[in-house]
């Protein structure tokens, strides 16, 4: 099945769940630690350079920022979150960051998946971990997304990917699914869309 993205609009930042878009159209997430790809991500997905704002510099996305695809026909939103294990931001600011973010996963009632943003270059970190431990204590459903593998050889990023996956293995029962992406290449759009069209079909049917 081929997820056809025909439109793809921003619709609104904020830092309140209760603020954000009240239609409860099918909602994907992207999270992860600043830096990893996140806004990258979203704009090969929907083919766009500048949708989602990404900077070289850490610590770019500061909102819950909505995007609506495909508004005319079966819309769906993709979320961009801002990164977490910025060194730079205060600790206040940090509880404030956890604060909104966690309320946001928790508490928003169309949100479908989130999809978290692991380097696929860097061994598994605590902060990753930890986060995941998180999201399976709120029983909520999370995809691994590995990112910028254009940076690393074929032979090196399947050592990375089965390292990774390995070492979950030590915690989790049942591992996490995964892809394999680059912005840089366009790598794994197409596998990461077809799981979001077969999970919209549940929502919206067939045709
Ligand atoms: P925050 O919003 O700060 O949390 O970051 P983010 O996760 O949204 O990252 P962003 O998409 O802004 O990208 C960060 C940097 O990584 C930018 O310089 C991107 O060009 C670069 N980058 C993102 N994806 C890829 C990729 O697949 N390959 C390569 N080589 N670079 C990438
Ligand atoms: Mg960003």
């Amino acid at each position: 099945m081929i997820l056809n993205i025909s439109t793809a609009d921003f619709v609104c930042s904020n830092t309140d769940y209760k603020k954000c878009p009240q239609n409860e159209y099918p909602e994907y997430a992207f999270i992860g630690r600043s830096n990893v790809g996140k806004s990258s991500l979203i704009n090969m997905l929907t083919n766009s350079k500048g949708l989602a704002k990404t900077s070289a510099s850490p610590g770019k996305t500061q909102l819950i920022n909505h995007f609506v695809m495909n508004k005319e026909t079966k819309p769906w939103y993709l979320v961009d979150l801002p990164g977490y294990g910025y060194a730079k931001v205060s600790k206040s600011k940090i509880q404030k960051w956890q604060k909104f973010i966690q309320d946001y996963l928790t508490k928003r009632k169309n949100l479908i998946n989130i999809f978290l943003l692991i380097d696929s270059r860097l061994e598994p970190q605590k902060i990753d971990l930890e986060f995941m431990e998180w999201l399976g204590e709120n029983e909520l459903p999370f995809t691994i997304v590995f990112t910028k593998s254009d940076k690393l050889s074929k032979v090196r990023l399947e050592q990375s990917i089965d390292r990774y996956m390995f070492a979950l293995a030590d915690t989790w029962e049942d591992l996490p699914p995964f892809f394999v992406t680059s912005a840089e290449d366009k790598v794994g759009k197409e596998l990461l869309l077809h799981s979001i069209a077969l999970t919209n079909k549940l929502v919206y049917g067939e045709s």
